[in-house]
């Protein structure tokens, strides 16, 4: 099988390059993002494409890969949500993903956001590297006794709510099909509405679907408590960011981790230090003093790389085998 991977970063032929030692594929790398007009790098000996969070696989796309008799698209990634699955089902191309890879890699890394902003260190370091050792404007809150708002409490949801319980917090979580063990575990579900208004902390874990898309919006903003520590490690639209830097000036937001942006797809993953950033939102927002930009990095461990290139090209082999992937809800 040839495989062809879109938007592929270093670190990721590093890692399917050792992983496709058990599984001797054919690999060809291209750091470009896969779109309506790279799509005609591909040769008509490629089975698969391999692409990630921002590559656009939509219906033109599609037709395209179907033109060239791609068989299947292998997102090396939990979302979906930049693949359009009815015209892949409508021209049998199969699709799969890796549908849990560390989540405690996500979750770790929302914790280091939240923990950052809290106690201010982004400021901290840099302070102390220019011999300033005054503490004035880093005080904090402890976290311990807050109330943490969850929304979406699936794989990394879970483990989210497990380490801020674990921190001696009240953990209120939204989802649409709520997990007894964390009921029993003491999270407390509620409606949306009650998380807005009660939450010192609110953290999204929920998938980009028509109905998250902006779950984050002025109504939603307002129902909060003044000076809400807000973190997003899932997907950028779930925010509105408009809504949210009005929110920022007006004090009613107190902190904002984003990990995930709105417009991320024209920006993240790349080096753009020597030119002029055209996103003025992003520019504006990485310059509040009380708002922490990482790069869509939640994921980025050796174990999750690890994990990700062996459940990808894995699933390959089963497709391959099979036409199914076994239980692992891998298959789109
Ligand atoms: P998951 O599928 O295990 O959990 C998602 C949860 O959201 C499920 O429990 C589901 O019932 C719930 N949900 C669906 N629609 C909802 C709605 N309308 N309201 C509330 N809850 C809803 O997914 P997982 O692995 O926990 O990942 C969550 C999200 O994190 C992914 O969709 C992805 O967008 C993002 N992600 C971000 C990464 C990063 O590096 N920043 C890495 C991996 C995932």
């Amino acid at each position: 099988m040839k495989i062809a991977f879109f938007s592929s970063q270093p670190y990721d032929i590093t890692f399917f390059n050792k992983c496709n030692k058990d599984f001797n594929f054919e690999l060809e790398y291209f750091d470009i993002g896969l779109d309506d007009q790279t799509v005609n790098l591909i040769t008509e000996d490629v089975d698969t494409v391999c692409v990630f969070v921002n590559d656009k696989v939509d219906a033109a796309v599609i037709e395209k890969l179907s033109e060239k008799k791609v068989k299947y698209i292998a997102l090396r990634c939990a979302g979906f949500n930049n693949v359009d699955l009815e015209t892949a089902h409508k021209f049998g191309i199969k699709v799969c993903r890796v549908p849990a890879y560390s989540p405690e890699a996500v979750a770790e890394h929302t914790l280091a956001m939240l923990f950052t902003l809290n106690r201010k260190i982004h400021k901290a370091y840099n302070r102390v590297r220019e011999q300033n050792f005054s503490l004035n404007g880093l005080l904090g809150t402890n976290i311990y006794k807050k109330t943490v708002g969850v929304i979406g409490t699936g794989n990394i949801g879970a483990v989210f709510c497990r380490m801020m319980k674990a921190l001696g917090t009240e953990v209120l979580a939204y989802d649409l099909y709520p997990n007894d063990k964390l009921k029993a575990e003491g999270i407390r579900y509620v409606e949306l509405d009650e998380i807005f208004a009660k939450s010192d902390i609110i953290s999204l874990h929920c998938p980009l679907t028509p109905e998250t898309m902006h779950v984050i919006n002025p109504e939603s903003i307002e129902k909060m408590k003044e000076g809400v520590i807000l973190i997003n490690t899932s997907r950028g639209k779930l925010i509105d960011t408009r809504a949210t830097i009005q929110g920022l000036r007006a004090k009613k937001i107190g902190a904002l981790g984003i990990d995930v942006y709105e417009q991320e797809e024209n920006v993240f993953f790349r080096d753009l230090s020597g030119t002029i950033l055209e996103d003025e939102r992003l520019q504006l927002l990485t310059s509040f003093p009380n708002v922490l930009v990482t790069a869509h990095q939640a994921f980025f461990t050796d174990e999750a790389l690890t994990q990700i290139a062996y459940v990808t090209l894995d699933n390959l082999k089963q497709l391959q085998a099979t036409n199914k992937i076994e239980g692992r809800n891998a298959e789109l």
